[in-house]
């Protein structure tokens, strides 16, 4: 099962098993992981899933959508790499992904 490792604003790591088709939001909603609230149940609408993706992941995880795009806009401390975690699903190639929160979600 691919695992996902979450840090913190203050680097504490959560690393977590998901199952495949699993959207990074939810399996960070799942295992309590703090600063990943969820708030619109995954729908592009609300940007409590905001995380920034590992540089050396960008490349796997793919691009924001023009959705995710527009609503970044209005999301605190917004980097190149920041994505909405609900728009990620996991998947084997995705095994060992590092996502970190902003501050904003501290
Ligand atoms: Fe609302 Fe991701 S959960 S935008």
């Amino acid at each position: 099962m691919p695992k996902i490792h979450f840090f913190e604003f203050g680097g504490r790591e959560h690393a977590i098993d998901v199952p495949p088709g699993t959207s990074v939001m939810q399996a960070a909603v799942n295992s309590g992981v703090p600063g990943i609230d969820g708030d619109c149940g995954g729908e592009c609408a609300c940007a409590t899933c905001h995380v920034y993706v590992d540089p050396v992941w960008l490349a796997r995880t793919g691009g924001r959508t023009a959705a995710e795009d527009e609503l970044l806009n209005f999301a605190a401390t917004v980097q190149d790499n920041s994505r909405l975690a609900c728009q990620i699903r996991m998947s084997d190639a995705l095994d060992g992904l590092h996502v970190r929160l902003p501050e904003s979600q501290h």
